[in-house]
């Protein structure tokens, strides 16, 4: 669900339209009143759907929209503005949206990932001349030729001047090679001739890409073992910071939406093997730390991640180092998280390369993921694993343990359960752990659980001091919220409208250019061109606005203008939409039918919904004093008229295919 699904799913927007000052009367499904944005009172002509969260003036204003939009209207607010309001209310943590790069720093990005796809044919090249490299990675490492294709992989020769020497040939500058990590500076002024030397040499070079497949840096693993360190990675550049990428991402997001699964590895190449093994849903870090971005990457395609660790990394994942002094500085240990969301530093000190349960727990509450973890076979890496047989890594993901439960045993592990000591050590290691559990009835269930592997009686456990609930703003919150009246668990889930308007804004983001074959369709059977009231949805009219613009200008490629002109304030749902539809089938007559005949039923899934409305309205004001008759019959007569061409128009496409 994007942030902004879960804040409509969180306001009811019958009580924001009445604390806005609108009474409104309960009618069959929805909820009648006077409209707050024109001054006639004889009527009631505002109309509230609580289900679908939409508002409709079928007076004087003729207009309608989500809860964004009456807001927007009611306080004369912008989009964005409505947003953090909205939010605010619903106790949804908004994401720091990164200010946008100015166009010449954009630029210069554009140019370093240029810089960085030459190297990666530049190091293929050397890795095809090179036999003995080659018969390692098919021998030892078991890949296969379209595998090494696929992630690009190459060697970096010995020698410390060979890409200096071919890429300056070529034009780059050396600053442009030293920005872009390709090459390091000597410290000290020594007697080599040259200041600059190539940063990888005699390795295996593995590019690194973004989750939209974009150029960032490179992971290097030695080839002579005495060589260290085992891997050298670029260094963070302007288009490289490790916490915010994830390898393997750019191949793996559409499979971990198939699977509803990211597996999270520890190695490059233990990525590699298992997506040659047919397990594409896997990632892994840099070597660092897993951060609270990199999970949020993944939760836009799935909210259920595995953690596939070696043993001892999963055995001290569960260590709940900081506990003891979390006692005394909860505040400084674990920062309250406010809507600017101010970030719980990822522990990587000592050469920790893993964040540790405390911090995974908060994420996993923070984000609304799951977490689980599963330990991997003594000695045995992934790659080893899936070497031995492809099915024995299915077997074990489905061995994965939700986080909290991996802690507990992994601590119970560590000391005598026949030991009344050891056993409240175990409950004062564990109890603020558990006491984190953001959903209660999961807590008392694993407070339940920890009694029974304890052999202890759980009221014991129940009785035991705890650490003072670590709140987060966002969990006061939505506790607050819970007195309101409950709204759809999910509009997504129950909404067919939002769930066609989903579809139709996704393939025209991809697609920009349909637009105009839409339209000229819908004008061939009588029907009016697109509009963004086409959309009920407000974020969904601000990406129609930027289709509309992109297909309007003719500067720039239209998929690369969408994507430059995506509203900050909506990055989230525009990535969501985006990958909702990444399995886009070609364009063809099919597609475009198909898009059209989806237009066709909101356009007439509206216009019933309307007309119903009409006629109770309409009856509403007999009652009254009919003044408004002359305008609803009006009404009702158009939308007679919309509903024939409607019809008529969906009965010739139906007959085309
Ligand atoms: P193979 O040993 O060839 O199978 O590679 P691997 O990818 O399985 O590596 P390994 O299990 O040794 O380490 C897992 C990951 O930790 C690597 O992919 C790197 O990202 C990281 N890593 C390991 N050693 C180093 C190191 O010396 N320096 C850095 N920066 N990262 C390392
Ligand atoms: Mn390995």
């Amino acid at each position: 669900m994007s942030t902004i699904d879960e804040i409509k799913s969180k306001i009811d927007i019958v009580d924001l339209v009445s604390e806005a000052g609108v009474k409104l009367r309960k009618s069959g499904r929805s909820y009648t009143g006077f409209c707050p944005f024109h001054d006639n009172k004889n009527t009631p002509a505002f109309v509230v759907w609580p289900e679908l969260g939409t508002w409709k003036c079928y007076g004087a204003c003729n207009e309608g929209g989500d809860i964004f939009k009456f807001v927007m209207k009611k306080e004369g607010l912008d989009f964005k503005e409505a947003l953090k309001k909205l939010a605010d209310r619903a106790g949804v943590v908004l994401q720091a949206y990164e200010p946008r790069e100015a166009p010449e720093v954009k630029e210069a990005h554009e140019h370093l990932r240029v810089l960085l796809e030459d190297a990666v044919v530049y190091y293929r090249t050397h890795l095809f001349n090179n036999k003995e490299i080659l018969t390692y990675l098919r021998e030892k490492r078991g890949l296969t030729d379209t595998t090494i294709e696929i992630f690009g992989m190459g060697y970096a020769p010995h020698g410390y001047d060979n890409l200096l020497k071919k890429f300056t040939s070529k034009g780059y500058s050396e600053q442009e090679l030293i920005d872009s990590g390709m090459l390091s500076v000597r410290e000290d002024g020594t007697t080599h001739a040259s200041r600059v030397y190539d940063k990888f040499r005699n390795r295996i070079m593995i590019p690194i890409r973004d989750e939209n497949g974009k150029m960032a840096g490179f992971g290097a693993r030695i080839v002579d073992p005495n060589d260290i360190p085992k891997f050298l990675n670029s260094p963070e550049t302007p288009i490289f910071t490790k916490g915010h990428i994830l390898y393997g991402l750019d191949r793996a997001r559409k499979p971990i939406r198939t699977a509803d699964q990211a597996v999270i590895v520890e190695g490059y190449l233990d990525v590699i093997a298992l997506h040659q093994a047919g397990y594409e849903n896997v990632v892994s870090p840099m070597g660092t730390a897993l951060t609270e971005d990199q999970l949020r990457l993944l939760k836009r395609s799935t909210k259920k991640i595995v953690l596939a660790l070696d043993p001892d990394k999963a055995g001290k994942i569960a260590v709940l180092r900081g506990y003891e002094t979390a006692r005394q500085s909860v505040s400084e240990k674990f920062p309250v998280f406010d809507e600017a969301g101010v970030k719980v530093p990822a522990i990587d000190k000592d050469g920790e390369r893993w964040t540790d349960a405390p911090h995974l727990l908060r994420f996993a509450n923070q984000l609304s993921v799951d977490i689980k973890v599963v330990a991997l076979p003594d000695d045995l890496d992934p790659d080893e694993l899936v070497q031995r047989g492809k099915d024995e890594w299915a077997k074990l993901i489905d061995l994965a343990e939700p986080i909290v439960l991996h802690t507990m045993k992994s601590v119970i592990s560590q000391y005598d359960l026949e030991n009344p000591k050891d056993k409240a050590k175990i409950v004062q290691e564990l109890e603020p752990f558990i006491a984190g559990v953001s959903d209660p009835v999961e807590r008392d269930d694993y407070r339940q659980r920890l009694a029974r592997m304890l052999r202890i009686d759980e009221r014991i456990l129940f009785a035991t001091p705890t650490l003072p609930q670590i709140e987060t703003v966002k969990s006061r919150r939505r506790a607050g919220g819970q007195a309101r009246r409950a709204v759809p668990a999910s509009v997504a889930v129950v909404n067919p409208t939002l769930r066609i308007e989903s579809y139709c804004l996704g393939v025209l983001l991809h697609k920009p250019v349909l637009l105009y074959r839409v339209d000229r369709k819908l004008q061939e059977f009588g029907l009016s061109a697109l509009t963004v009231e086409d959309f009920e949805y407000t974020d969904h009219q601000l990406l129609f606005g930027v289709v509309r613009s992109a297909v309007e200008q003719d500067e720039k490629d239209h998929h690369h203008y969408v994507m430059t002109h995506l509203p900050e304030a909506i990055s989230d749902i525009s990535m969501e939409l985006l990958t909702y539809t990444d399995a886009l089938s070609p364009v063809d007559d099919k597609l475009i039918e198909e898009l059209l005949a989806r237009f066709i039923d909101l356009r007439r899934m509206n216009a019933l919904a309307n007309n119903n409305q009409l006629r109770f309205l309409q009856e509403e004001d007999q009652l009254q004093d009919g003044a408004n008759n002359k305008m609803y019959q009006e009404q009702t007569l158009q939308l007679a008229k919309l509903i024939h061409n409607l019809d008529q128009a969906k009965r010739k496409l139906a007959s085309k295919r």
